[in-house]
């Protein structure tokens, strides 16, 4: 069944108060729900709760217990027939924590009770109004075994304890700020906590507690610092202050996305809460600050503001997203982060919108909206907010982010609600930027130079794709900000340039033909085609560290292509990336530079997608450059490899990443003196961050260094599930013969479970990335991946959805693979009692094809 976001009604009743009775025991658990329920609509009979494998104990209506004629259970709902104006109701029912494997509502984690809501997990817990728009004050009751749960957690503040005769106790809590069922969260556990506090700009006391697995309270630090980080950050950027006397975090190891924002009590994946140096990655701790500042910053956009409903849910994500990739760039680097975000944009946002899974920010409609909590929901979706920022300015933007959080606290609203502050605030007429909402697919933007007589002029016309049902869609509306050098490097001209036309020309007075730099930034999230290149010159001179990067990547695009059409190595690009070698370009963004195109990129732009001849030439040239340029690359090797640091200043994070950078580059060579190489890396650095960097490229290269290393990775840190997650997915990823093999034999793996949503993503999820095995020409790879579907879908849908994803590239696959992975579509879609989530999925890849 397909829902509509034209078909929006308004509930016809809200709930005011919601009071939660939660008795928890190890075989069920008991929730008594009492509401306090009005009308909205008067014309409404029935009051209609949404409610999942509901087993009722009782009802009472206005303190009657109703018989059974008063209400019906249905499917999904509860029916509770002919109510009045203003009611209370009190329902008591049963639930499982310990048998929700979908992780949706209240489920075990080990041994943690913890809940997931967003987007329709309450209802599994509790029948109730299931919808944002629906916001009540929560007061919620935990009771539970004191020896087994001495820690009972729940949104807002602590209203009082108790302690019961038979060994068990009680909290209560409320929160006083009305919101959704989404953001309802309970926790009860024997955890450990680390705690601090933060002293609010206006002067407020905010405890802050970071909750985990006992023994894990020394990995905390980095989340604890990053939240305090966050919290001043958006006092002094957006004027925004928390709002409650606590906040509380805990880490949980079974969670299917990255956390959850729940109002005072946020629920993560333990992988972005626990860090220490000999664990986690340089990327690993970034990941945490990035996270942490996300559910954060939530609270003000999300919470305060939340969605009116989930076709809405971009105004929270794209934004959310948007303001903590500020946060990072301010904390950080800001020419690195916007790389790596537009990077991350690229690989997997362009590859859906190029899909028959593509969808506007705004989608308009779904079957299962847990498959809408994609890259364009999120990703695009704060390229969208960004190209507003830009627009405005930083003044205006921020007036207008003043008269949203002003006109709509603590209300549910719309994306045109956003979008009416913004204009109005910002006086900008923002009618046709509308459609990045409303349409789909990656705008492409031809570019055509004249120069004559003293006249530069740049033509620039739309292309817009088709959205996916074929339909045509119309031009947007965009910043495009370029620049023009002189021919000696110098820039004559920055202009941010305003696209709403098909057709735009712009004419420049110059005494030359300049030089240009366009799409600086990624002032758009569009694909740029010029008629005329000039990236090494640019790989040069650029003075835009995007533009700069950009005309690195696609310089070396068309060198592999070339190769790809069995041409010789261009000498420009080889001497342009000597350039970059030689210079002394920041380390972190230097090492950017360096990174070739991914077998990704390469894919993008191929419409009948072949990979062998893609890794082909990516490996020539890696094989050319690494040997024409082997001592500059073990110089610098060698000037920044320092196996004893630990550090985390920009410094110290550079100096690995280049170096890593110019080793994994060497590897290609595949000699014995590389693999020594990384060997000794392995054994010699304290980080893991360079363990891993040395484990990829062993693997690659030798089977034996890497047999005994790996052997003594998974010795050293077998009981480590977060390590382990890195272990599984570097297997997952090899490139020697005999994945696939290791790889099934690996789900035997002690540590391996496929109830825990982050060992499947290393292990299956890191595999369909593995372009080599996944798509053997055989099929093998598809095979498994449809197998691991169907079984993992019985267990979790979310989870068995988002593997689903990987067969997305289907219709731009060659015959041969197209055939094979037809075979395997067409079993998971007849299988017998698949879920919403994965038919979704793939019968539009099957539809679209
Ligand atoms: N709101 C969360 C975040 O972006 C994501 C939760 C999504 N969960 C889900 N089951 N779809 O921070
Ligand atoms: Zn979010």
């Amino acid at each position: 069944k397909t829902i509509y976001l034209k078909d929006y009604k308004a509930p016809e009743f809200t709930v005011k108060t919601c009071d939660l009775v939660f008795e928890l025991f190890e075989e069920y658990t008991q929730v008594t729900n009492l509401m306090q329920i009005v009308k909205m609509d008067k014309s409404a009979k029935d009051l209609v709760l949404d409610s999942v494998e509901l087993e009722l104990v009782e009802i009472h209506l206005n303190d009657v217990k109703l018989e059974e004629e008063r209400y019906v259970v249905e499917k999904e709902s509860l029916r509770v027939l002919d109510v009045e104006d203003e009611f209370k109701l009190i329902i008591i029912n049963k639930i499982y924590p310990h048998r929700n494997s979908e992780l949706e509502g209240l489920y075990k984690s080990g041994n943690i009770f913890c809940t997931q809501n967003e987007p329709e997990g309450f209802r599994r817990i509790t029948p109730y109004i299931d919808r944002p728009d629906v916001m009540a004050v929560f007061k919620t009751t935990l009771v539970a075994s004191r020896e087994k749960y001495p820690v009972l957690l729940s949104n807002g503040n602590t209203e009082s304890n108790f302690k019961l005769d038979d060994g068990r106790h009680g909290v209560t809590w409320s929160d006083p700020y009305p919101k959704p069922s989404y953001l309802f969260a309970l926790v009860a556990g024997d955890l450990g906590v680390v705690k601090d506090k933060y002293i609010t700009a206006s002067g407020k006391y905010v405890r802050l507690n970071i909750y985990t697995d006992k023994g894990n309270e020394s990995k905390c630090k980095h989340a604890m610092k990053s939240l305090k980080e966050a919290m001043q950050w958006d006092e002094e950027k957006y004027g925004r202050e928390y709002d409650l006397s606590l906040y509380n975090i805990v880490a949980v190891d079974s969670f299917n996305m990255g956390a959850m924002e729940n109002k005072g009590l946020n629920i993560f994946n333990s992988a972005y809460v626990l860090a220490d140096e000999d664990t986690a990655t340089d990327a690993n701790f970034m990941g945490i600050q990035s996270v942490i500042a996300h559910e954060y910053f939530h609270n003000w956009t999300g919470n305060r503001i939340t969605c009116r409903d989930w076709f809405q849910l971009t105004l929270k994500e794209g934004l959310t997203v948007f303001r903590d990739q500020c946060f990072s760039a301010d904390l950080n680097s800001k020419e690195v982060q916007r790389i790596e975000d537009v990077k991350a944009l690229r690989e997997r946002q362009f590859v859906e919108d190029n899909s028959p899974m593509a969808h506007p920010i705004q989608p308009d409609s779904y079957m299962a909206i847990n498959n809408f909590y994609t890259a364009t929901v999120y990703e695009k979706g704060a390229e969208v907010i960004r190209m507003l920022h830009t627009l405005l300015g930083e003044q205006k933007y921020r007036k207008a982010m003043d008269l949203y959080f002003d006109t709509f606290d603590a209300q549910a609203v719309r994306t045109d609600d956003f979008l009416w502050a913004m204009s109005k605030a910002g006086e900008m007429n923002l009618e046709q930027f509308k459609r990045w909402y409303h349409q789909s697919g990656t705008p492409k933007l031809d570019v055509d130079e004249k120069f004559e007589d003293g006249t530069y002029t740049l033509t620039l016309i739309q292309k817009i794709p088709h959205a996916v049902d074929g339909s045509e869609q119309k031009p947007h509306f965009f910043p495009l900000k370029i620049g023009l050098l002189d021919e000696s490097g110098k820039e004559i001209l920055e202009k941010t340039l305003l696209i709403s036309k098909e057709k735009e020309e712009f004419l420049f007075k110059t005494s030359f033909k300049p030089v240009l730099s366009i799409n600086r930034d990624f002032s758009a999230p569009i694909i740029i085609d010029q008629k005329e290149t000039h990236y090494g010159f640019l790989m040069k001179h650029d003075t835009n560290s995007f533009a700069k990067y950009e005309a690195a990547q696609l310089f070396g695009i068309q060198i592999i292509e070339s190769l790809m059409q069995g041409n010789d190595i261009n000498d420009e690009y080889v001497r342009a990336y000597g350039h970059i070698l030689e210079s002394d370009l920041d380390i972190s963004y230097k090492a950017l530079l360096l990174e070739l195109p991914s077998i990704s990129a390469l894919m993008q732009r191929q419409n009948v997608v072949d990979f062998e001849l893609i890794y082909d030439a990516i490996e020539k040239l890696q094989k050319h450059l690494a040997s024409l340029y082997k001592e500059k690359l073990l110089e610098i090797y060698s000037k920044f490899h320092n196996p004893l640091c630990v550090d985390l200043d920009a410094n110290s994070i550079g100096s690995r990443s280049i170096k890593n950078r110019c080793l994994k580059l060497l590897s290609s060579l595949k000699s014995n003196e590389m693999a020594v190489m990384a060997n000794e890396q392995y054994s010699n650095s304290l980080t893991m961050t360079d363990k891993v960097a040395a484990l990829d490229i062993l693997e690659n290269i030798s089977s034996e260094y890497s047999a005994v290393a790996f052997k003594h990775f998974h010795d050293k840190y077998r009981q480590n599930t977060l390590v382990m997650n890195k272990y599984f997915s570097l297997l997952a990823a090899s490139h020697r013969e005999g994945t696939l093999e290791r790889v099934i034999a690996l789900q035997k793996d002690a540590a391996y479970n496929e109830l825990v949503p982050n060992l499947v993503r290393s292990l299956v999820g890191t595999f369909t990335r593995n372009y080599k095995y996944f798509h053997a020409k055989d099929g093998s790879g598809y095979k498994f991946v449809a197998d691991k579907i169907i079984d993992i879908d019985k267990i979790n849908p979310q989870m068995a959805s988002s593997l689903a994803g990987a067969f997305k590239i289907y219709k731009k696959l060659n015959v041969q693979n197209k055939k094979m992975m037809k075979v395997e579509l067409e079993r998971v879609v007849s299988t017998h009692s698949l879920s919403k989530n994965v038919y979704e999925i793939v019968s539009k890849i099957i539809k679209n094809q």
